[in-house]
C-alpha cells in the first residue's frame, strides 16, 4: 500500500478528501483519522437527520441492525468504527459491556457526549491492529470496512474477537454508492476518466473501496463463522435531489410518495427469502453480512453456509 499524505479538509459520506501519495507520509489510516476528525462536526447530521431521505435511510438500517444484533441481552459487545455514536445505544442496550472502537479522536468526543453509559468504554484504535485479548457476544461495525485497506485482516480477526456462539453483522457500501458523493467524480470525472482510457493507475486518492459481497461472505467464512445471511440494507437507487449529494432525478414534490414507495419495496423485500433478497442487491447502496460463531461443542458440525 502506497503512503499517503494527511488529507486536508474534506466531507466524508459526500465528498471525502484529497490524499496524495508521497514518500514520507503516514500510513492512509492517518489520513483516514483527520478526514473523519474533520467530519466529526457535521456527518452525523449530514448522513442520518439532516433530511427526509437521510431519515428513511437511518430507518432502513436501524431495522437491520435490530433484526441481525437479536434482542440480547449478552454479556458484552464490541463497535468497530463507532464514528459520533449513532449506532452504539443498540448495543448499549444488549449487552452489559461495550467497548466502542474509532479511529478519529474528534468522532469519539462525539460519541462520549452521545452515549454517556457508564458500561460503554470508548477507544481510541485502528481496528486493522485492534487486539484486546478477549472476545465478544456482539461485534458490529457499520459503514467502516469501505474506509480500512485492511479489511480483510479486521473480518479475520472475527475469529478471535467473537466468542463462541456470538454474532458478528457488517454493513458496507455497495458500487451503487460510487454514483453518490464523490465516488462519481472520482471515477467519472473528466481527469479519471483519461486515466482509465489511457489505462492509468487510479486516482490513488480514491481510497474509499466498495466490497463485493461475495469477498465479503468468503472473508467471514474463513474467519470461521456460521449462518451467515446477507441482506441489503439502504434500499432505492441515487435518485433524490437532497440526501448526501445525489443525483438530482426525483424533484422535491415527488420526494415524499417515491420514499413511500421505496420504502413499501424495502418492506417487502424484507419478507423475501434469500433469492429476493440477494436479487434485491442490485438496488442497495449498502448491504449487511451477518454470521455466527460456533459455540464449542458444535464448532466441528457446523458448516458455513450463506443464506
Ligand atoms: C462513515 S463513518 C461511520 C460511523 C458510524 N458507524 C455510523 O454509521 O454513523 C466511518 C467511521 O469509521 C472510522 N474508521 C475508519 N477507519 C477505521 C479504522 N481503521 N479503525 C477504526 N475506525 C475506523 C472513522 O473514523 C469513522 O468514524
Amino acid at each position: 500500500m502506497a503512503p499517503y499524505a494527511r488529507a486536508p479538509a474534506s466531507r466524508v459520506d459526500g465528498a471525502p478528501g484529497e490524499q496524495v501519495p508521497t514518500g514520507d507520509s503516514p500510513r492512509v489510516q492517518d489520513g483516514i483519522a483527520v478526514i473523519f476528525d474533520e467530519a466529526s462536526s457535521y456527518y452525523r447530521r449530514l448522513r442520518w437527520e439532516k433530511n427526509p431521505v437521510v431519515l428513511v435511510e437511518k430507518a432502513q438500517t436501524h431495522q437491520v441492525l435490530v433484526e441481525e444484533l437479536g434482542s440480547g441481552p449478552v454479556g458484552t459487545a464490541l463497535e468497530i468504527g463507532c464514528g459520533p455514536g449513532t449506532w452504539t445505544p443498540l448495543l448499549a442496550d444488549r449487552a452489559a459491556r461495550v467497548v466502542a472502537l474509532d479511529l478519529s479522536p474528534k468522532m469519539l468526543e462525539q460519541a462520549r457526549a452521545a452515549v454517556a453509559a457508564k458500561h460503554v468504554s470508548f477507544l481510541q484504535g485502528d481496528a486493522a491492529h485492534f487486539d484486546p485479548g478477549t472476545t465478544f457476544d456482539l461485534v458490529m461495525s457499520v459503514r467502516v470496512l469501505e474506509y480500512v485497506p485492511e479489511w480483510r485482516e479486521i473480518i479475520a480477526r472475527l475469529e478471535r474477537l467473537v466468542a463462541p456462539g456470538g454474532r458478528a453483522v457488517v454493513i458496507t457500501k455497495t458500487p451503487v454508492s460510487v454514483w453518490r458523493g464523490t465516488g462519481r467524480s472520482r471515477w467519472f470525472g473528466p481527469r479519471n476518466l483519461l486515466r482509465r482510457l489511457l489505462r492509468h493507475e487510479m486516482d490513488p486518492g480514491f481510497w474509499q473501496r466498495h466490497l463485493p459481497v461475495h469477498e465479503l461472505t468468503r472473508a467471514f467464512a474463513e474467519a470461521g463463522m456460521v449462518d451467515i445471511r446477507v441482506r441489503p440494507v439502504i434500499l432505492g437507487l441515487p435518485v433524490y435531489v437532497r440526501g448526501t449529494k445525489q443525483y438530482p432525478l426525483v424533484p422535491a414534490f415527488a420526494e415524499r410518495p417515491a420514499l413511500a414507495a421505496t420504502q413499501a419495496v424495502w418492506k417487502w423485500v424484507a419478507r423475501r427469502g434469500r433469492r429476493g433478497r440477494l436479487a434485491s442487491l442490485i438496488f442497495a447502496e449498502s448491504y449487511a453480512v451477518s454470521g455466527r460463531r460456533p459455540a464449542a461443542p458444535d464448532h466441528a458440525a457446523s458448516r458455513a453456509t450463506v443464506s
